[in-house]
């Protein structure tokens, strides 16, 4: 028997077929690529939480066992025995690098990590109070303009060249942003240091002046790179992929995708985490935060609970509440904020309202803690998911360009507005 699925139309029992596809893992799709050429209509689906927009094989989740997989790795294993930069060769070339494919890798973003002197003027040129993602889009929207060789999308060499250049340059883009915004003097990547521990250094760092950095804070923050890698397709990741299907270079597939990362619905959540728990600001006042994020006349969300897929549990909010235990025992701090968060955590956890709605911790509940335990600043937190992000965004761009043909992504509409009106004199 054919794999299909038949559509009824109960207004005339017309009936139409469409074929059912199966992935390696996950839910059966149905193929409703001919479904406006087969019944003249658009299929309505708010915010795409049914449909798949391709296919892939980066990431896959399982929301509700409460899955993530890179290339068919579990998130948990890769946690505990690799790297950010394992990760990032993993989604970009599809198995984990060897030690010498590792040290390859790792010495080539090191080349590319320094950017343009004259990238400095568009720094200088911002407001001091600029939101270092604004700055962060601008100056990678202005990659393209300092590195305008190597910009042939037809040539995998030069693709990738881009891709190595993006990964490489994010973070001292992200730290020199954060240096001027601050008035602190500009603080060049160190080649002697690893990926996560240069970026920890440029930020921190002063001039002719040791820093101590400590293992466990360069374990946490590059904990928090990897978890951010890659998550199949998001609402950053779908942008990067739309902006990719109109033949975009990869400079301005990225500039969008920090764009929609920004949003507190998603990378700004970490950032709200932290205000939200300024604002709550004493540990006796949290049952009346939670009371109204219960009460629907009130708008207010518990930044860092809920998510759109994981309707058990955020498998990366499970690796980094570990990580966020370690490096806060290590480092030895106990806040009014950490103690804020653990009565939330704990009154979420046990509270019917939110077991009833799935609402867990959520990455960024725990990277938020981690990432004020690391001294960054809150402005900086949906920079931090950038520089995580971008190794996911990137493959997915590549995997979009590798694929046999691109379609530009053009969703349809259900128009519910005037029509024919008549022009008044
Ligand atoms: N606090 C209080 N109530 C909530 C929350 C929350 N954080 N999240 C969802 N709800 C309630 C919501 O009011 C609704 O209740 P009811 O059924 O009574 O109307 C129900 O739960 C379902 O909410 P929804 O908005 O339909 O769920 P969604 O899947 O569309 O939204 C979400 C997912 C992540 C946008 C949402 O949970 C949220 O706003 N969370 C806070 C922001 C946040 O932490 N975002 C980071 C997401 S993880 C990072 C990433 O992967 O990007």
């Amino acid at each position: 028997m054919k794999n299909t699925v038949t559509l009824t139309d109960n207004r005339n029992g017309k009936t139409y077929e469409f074929d059912i596809l199966n992935g390696t893992m996950g839910p059966d799709v149905i193929d409703i690529s001919t479904f406006f050429s087969q019944t003249g209509m658009f299929t309505f689906d708010r915010g795409y939480t049914s449909t798949a927009m391709c296919r892939s094989s980066i990431t896959y989740i399982d929301g509700v066992k409460g899955e993530l997989m890179h290339r068919g790795y579990d998130i948990a294993y890769l946690a505990k025995n690799k790297s950010f930069l394992d990760v990032a060769y993993l989604l970009l070339n599809k198995e984990l690098p060897n030690e010498d494919e590792y040290k390859n890798f790792k010495q080539e973003l090191k080349k590319r990590s320094y950017i343009h002197e004259g990238m400095m003027k568009i720094f200088d040129a911002f407001p001091s109070k600029a939101h270092p993602m604004a700055v962060l889009q601008a100056s990678v929207s202005a990659l393209s303009a300092f590195y305008s060789d190597h910009l042939n999308m037809d040539n995998p060499d030069e693709y990738r060249e881009m891709a190595m250049r993006i990964i490489a340059k994010i973070p001292t883009i992200a730290a020199f942003s954060y240096r001027f915004s601050r008035g602190y003097p500009i603080i060049y990547p160190n080649l002697d240091r690893g990926f996560t521990e240069n970026f920890l250094y440029m930020l921190r760092s002063y001039p002719y002046e040791h820093v101590d950095l400590k293992p466990i804070e360069v374990k946490a923050l590059d904990t928090v790179f990897m978890l951010h890698a890659d998550h199949e397709q998001n609402a950053s990741t779908t942008t990067v992929r739309a902006v990719g299907s109109t033949h975009a270079h990869p400079y301005a597939c990225i500039a969008a995708g920090i764009g929609a990362l920004w949003g507190w619905a998603h990378g700004g959540a970490n950032e709200g985490v932290i205000r939200q728990l300024e604002e709550i600001g004493t540990a006796d006042n949290v049952d009346k935060y939670i009371a109204r994020a219960k009460d629907k006349n009130d708008s207010f969300r518990l930044m860092g609970f809920g998510h759109r897929v994981y309707k058990n549990f955020d498998p990366r909010a499970k690796v980094l509440k570990k990580m966020c235990d370690e490096l806060i025992s290590q480092i030895g701090i106990n806040t009014e904020l950490l103690k804020i968060a653990r009565k939330i955590e704990q009154i979420a956890l046990t509270d019917e309202y939110f077991i009833s709605r799935n609402l867990y911790p959520n990455v960024d509940f725990y990277s938020g803690i981690i990432l004020k335990a690391l001294g960054i600043p809150n402005e900086m937190f949906a920079v931090i998911f950038v520089i995580g992000r971008t190794p996911g965004w990137i493959s997915q761009w590549i995997e979009l360009k590798e694929q046999d043909s691109i379609k530009i992504v053009r969703p349809r509409q259900l128009y519910v507005g005037e029509k024919n009106r008549t022009p008044h004199e």
